[in-house]
């Protein structure tokens, strides 16, 4: 995938903030990557309109429009598709992909999931973090495959978690992770640099000042 533009796909279903995050990395020409399509399966998703902001497509596809799921992923990846789209984002999209959409596309869907994998999927993952009393949580952007949260782990980035934490404190500190480790993932595979062996993603020619961008200095006085 190296050389080119790459054109991605984001799906959504709410605020859109990392969506937001990765328009503007594209924009700016931080990363060698353009949204062409942003899809969500919610009418009424702030995500949408923030692409119509940018001059972005962007589509609504009701799931209830449709006799069952793989019809609804069969329309969704239809209209991907037919925009020649390369990757697939997940940013905040509430629905687990069948195997179906998961087969049609593999190898070329990721997801940001608030927490540091493979310790807390699924929902509330910030919520989860603080009810086990961890001390550091973060994010992961990963691989989709046929599992919740499962896939082989492209980036992860992490934050303390303090004793006066709530879910949306933590949330918040996650988040602004979120957006820089989402566009970075892209950048990476935009550069052909991801090569995926088993479980594991090998980043070619990775430099270690990279990584340490992704994890701030605890701030102790
Ligand atoms: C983020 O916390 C992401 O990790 C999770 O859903 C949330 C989406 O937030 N998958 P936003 O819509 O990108 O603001």
């Amino acid at each position: 995938m190296g050389g080119k533009i790459l054109r991605l796909g984001v799906l959504i279903s709410g605020r859109g903030t990392n969506l937001q995050s990765i328009i503007d990395h594209c924009e700016q020409k931080k990363i060698p990557a353009e949204v062409v399509v942003v899809i969500s399966d919610k009418k009424v998703a702030y995500g949408l309109e923030r692409a119509k902001k940018h001059g972005i497509e962007a589509l609504f596809i009701d799931p209830k429009a449709f006799p069952g799921k793989e019809s609804f992923e069969k329309a969704m990846g239809d209209e991907l598709e037919k925009r020649n789209v390369d990757l697939i984002c997940l940013a905040g999209f509430m629905r687990i992909l069948s195997p179906y959409f998961v087969n049609r596309f593999r190898g070329r869907i990721i997801n940001i999931h608030p927490a540091l994998l493979p310790s807390f999927p699924g929902l509330h993952g910030q919520g989860q973090a603080v009810n086990h009393g961890v001390k550091i949580s973060g994010c992961t952007v990963h691989f989709v495959d046929e599992g919740v949260d499962s896939g082989p782990i492209i980036i992860q980035a992490a934050v303390p978690v303090f004793d006066d934490d709530d879910e949306d404190t933590l949330a918040a500190r996650i988040l602004k992770c979120e957006h820089k480790i989402y566009p970075m993932a892209i950048k990476l595979i935009a550069e052909g640099r991801i090569k995926v062996e088993g479980r594991k993603v090998i980043i070619k020619d990775a430099a270690k000042k990279e990584w340490a961008v992704f994890n701030p200095p605890l701030e102790i006085d």
